[in-house]
């Protein structure tokens, strides 16, 4: 059975039909990469899956259960944990802060089992080479620093499947790697992850398969060789190579 199932799965808002017939399924322990131009409803199918978005027909289904009805706290619950494309760190509070409200978020027991939270904590911020501003306000950052404390946040705070909408956006080329790094180590703790990204070559170096959509629906799919080679893509892209 595959962890996340999305079956027909559409969204219309204001007659305006956003994602149309979206079918695909995650099987547990994937890195699954989602591309797709500007506006072709990435973002927004992350919506659906999390909650904030009530999809208009279709159903999504997690560990066999159907969630498209359930709440996104209700969701989250549940095992699925999200980076969002604009930065949902509060930059008023320091770096220790933040981790700790998203911890103190968790399920109870989801807590429990994490042990001490202080020492999480200090995981967390060891996790992304930043062990030394723990004390710091997260306005502090700088914006790839920003996005690393959000990704290792989510990942401490997560379950069983990760939603990251561009991780890598506004970060240095070096923290890129970290980024790839920690992804590959949720892999390797058997974790699944759907990543939205617009860097071919950076997605191609990390996900067992990729995900196509334009203009709302699913266009292709396949391993990234596959997908870097399919003339469909180029089309997508209006012409213009991705790669590059
Ligand atoms: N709440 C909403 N109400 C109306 N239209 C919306 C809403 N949310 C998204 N859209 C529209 O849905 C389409 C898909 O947007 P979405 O943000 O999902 O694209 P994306 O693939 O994530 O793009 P990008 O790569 O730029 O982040 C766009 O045309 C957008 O204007
Ligand atoms: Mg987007």
């Amino acid at each position: 059975m595959p962890l996340l199932s999305l079956k027909d799965l559409s969204l219309t808002i204001d007659e305006h039909q956003i994602l149309q017939g979206i079918s695909f399924d995650v099987e547990e322990g994937q890195i699954i990469g989602l591309i797709g131009p500007n506006g072709s409803g990435k973002t927004t199918l992350f919506n659906v899956i999390s909650g904030f978005l009530k999809s208009s027909g279709g159903s999504i289904t997690l560990g066999g259960e159907e969630i498209s009805n359930l709440s996104p706290s209700q969701r989250a619950k549940r095992g699925i944990g999200r980076v969002f494309q604009n930065f949902g760190i509060f930059r008023d509070m320091t770096l220790e802060e933040n981790i700790l409200v998203a911890l103190e978020a968790l399920p109870r027991q989801q807590r429990k089992d994490l042990g001490d939270l202080k020492e999480v904590v200090a995981g967390t911020l060891d996790m992304v080479g930043l062990s030394d501003a723990g004390k710091k306000k997260a306005g502090s950052l700088s914006g790839g620093q920003m996005r690393l404390l959000e990704i290792a946040r989510t990942l401490k705070a997560g379950k069983d499947l990760f939603l990251l909408d561009e991780p890598t956006a506004g970060v240095s080329p070096k923290m890129t790697g970290q980024v790839a790094d920690i992804i590959k180590e949720l892999k390797s703790n058997g974790k699944t992850v759907l990543i939205i990204e617009h860097d071919l070559p950076f997605i191609a170096s990390i996900c067992d398969e990729v995900v196509v959509l334009d203009v709302g629906k699913v266009v292709l799919q396949g391993t990234p060789a596959e997908v870097k080679e399919s003339k469909e893509l180029k089309e997508i892209y209006f012409g213009a190579d991705p790669t590059t």
